[in-house]
């Protein structure tokens, strides 16, 4: 089948229009807001698996695990495609791990990243028996290490190093840079692998960066493996020599015309030469990619309540709002917004489409050309990746719902929320 993508301004996604139904695969999301009713992510999963699939390629010629970082998107559904396909998994916190074990994931294809792994976080970890920890300060491998020895195991670690790398992304989302809280200062590691080696309850395997999130330029990782090589060089010239490195994740996608991230391919084409003309050619290659495995493989499809004409500004009134999906509040990320059914019968305006949460910061787009009416549906295209993980009750809101497209099966990820649900788990007083 070959897809119009005009009207979605994606290529080569599963999300395409067919006259004026967009649609996920063989479903056209009309239908699926005719059953839902309510704001709902809908996943492509034959996208999810192109993404993986494209990094498994591009990393086939030598030693490898993709590690999907799950915060990007951690519902169920949507881990078991990835465990079922092979991928391990990045994870940064106990209760991350325990929704990977649940889904499916082998322990030891787990890494466990993180600035502020607790004494519970850490035990539970080793009791499960994970892959690797991605150490990220001197006192908690001296708290793994103690842990470890409490439990008699030995704890697998890297140390993950703060090459001081600037990814040119949002700063909120730049995390190697030497005054960002993640890993330990590169120029200290040598002396810390040094002591790990003398501690009983570790076990070296390898070295870590993750630099940041929607990185479109290859340079950066660049410049972060070479100074992660310079360092695993002294570490052989002492002796110790690592089983796998560690690159992160970051790879950005294409949420406007003018971001063209490079593919998993022409990403890591050159870290392997460079791996190999360093003489680590055969070191294992993990990455931890999230965004680029879920971004594009889902939309946020959200009903028009109203629309209000200002003085100033107009405004599309959607049920979506911050709650459902932060990006555009949190980061002023721009996502793309288009109607599920596109109409001609009137002018298109120019409106901010916002939420109903009570925050002037919930908008999910500004200044968007839309031609809608009230009890229209929009699509938030490219959600998949940090929407239904970063989405909370504020405002004492239901979740939104969420759905898989596989083929024309529209199978829902989870139960479709109700009042109920706000107040499962609390106490009430005995007035
Ligand atoms: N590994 C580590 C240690 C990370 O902290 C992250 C993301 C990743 C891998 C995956 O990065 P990705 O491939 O998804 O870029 N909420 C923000 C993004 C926060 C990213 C945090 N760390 C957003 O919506 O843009």
């Amino acid at each position: 089948m070959t897809f119009d993508t005009s009207a979605c301004s994606r290529p080569h996604t599963f999300f395409h229009r067919q006259g004026v139904e967009l649609w996920c695969e063989n479903v056209p999301l009309s239908r699926i807001a005719q059953e839902v009713e309510r704001t709902t992510y809908i996943y492509s999963r034959a996208q999810i698996e192109t993404n993986f699939m494209a990094y498994q390629s591009a990393l086939a010629d030598v030693p490898h695990q993709v590690c999907y970082a799950m915060k990007a998107n951690s519902t169920v559904g949507i881990l078991q495609i990835l465990a079922k396909l092979g991928a391990g998994v990045d994870t940064v916190s106990g209760g991350e791990i325990a929704r990977a074990l649940r889904a499916g994931f082998t322990p030891h294809k787990i890494v466990y990243s993180g600035v502020g792994k607790t004494r519970k976080e850490i035990a539970y970890a080793l009791k499960q028996g994970i892959g690797c920890f991605n150490v990220e300060s001197e006192p908690e491998l001296e708290r793994i290490n103690e842990i470890a020895q409490s439990l008699g195991l030995r704890a697998p670690i890297s140390i993950r190093c703060n090459p001081d790398v600037d990814p040119k992304t949002h700063p909120y989302i730049s995390t190697g840079l030497k005054n960002n809280k993640f890993g330990i200062p590169i120029a200290h590691a040598e002396t810390i692998y040094l002591r790990a080696a003398n501690m009983p309850g570790i076990e070296i395997k390898g070295i870590d960066a993750h630099i940041g999130s929607q990185i479109i330029d290859t340079q950066p990782y660049l410049d972060s493996v070479t100074r992660l090589i310079d360092t695993m060089d002294r570490l052989k010239a002492r002796g110790l020599v690592l089983s796998h490195i560690d690159i992160g994740g970051g790879l950005g996608i294409q949420y406007r015309p003018e971001d063209v991230p490079p593919t998993p391919q022409t990403l890591l084409q050159p870290i392997k030469a460079l791996l190999k003309a360093r003489g680590f050619g055969d070191i294992k290659l993990l990455v931890e990619p999230g965004r680029s495995i879920v971004g594009n493989a889902g939309v946020l499809m959200t009903q028009v309540q109203y629309i209000k004409y200002g003085d100033t500004r107009n405004f599309c009134i959607v049920e979506g709002g911050m709650n459902d999906l932060i990006r555009p509040a949190l980061y002023s990320a721009w996502m793309d917004i288009v109607p599920v059914v596109e109409r001609h019968d009137i002018e298109p305006l120019v409106m901010d489409v916002v939420g109903p949460v009570c925050e002037s910061s919930d908008f999910l787009g500004r200044a968007r050309e839309l031609a809608v009416k009230a009890n229209d549906w929009l699509a938030v295209l490219d959600a998949g990746a940090y929407g239904a993980s970063m989405a909370c009750h504020y405002n004492s809101r239901v979740l939104p719902m969420e759905i898989l497209v596989d083929g024309d099966q529209v199978i829902p990820l989870r139960d479709p929320e109700t009042y109920e649900h706000l107040i499962q788990g609390e106490r009430f007083l005995d007035l």
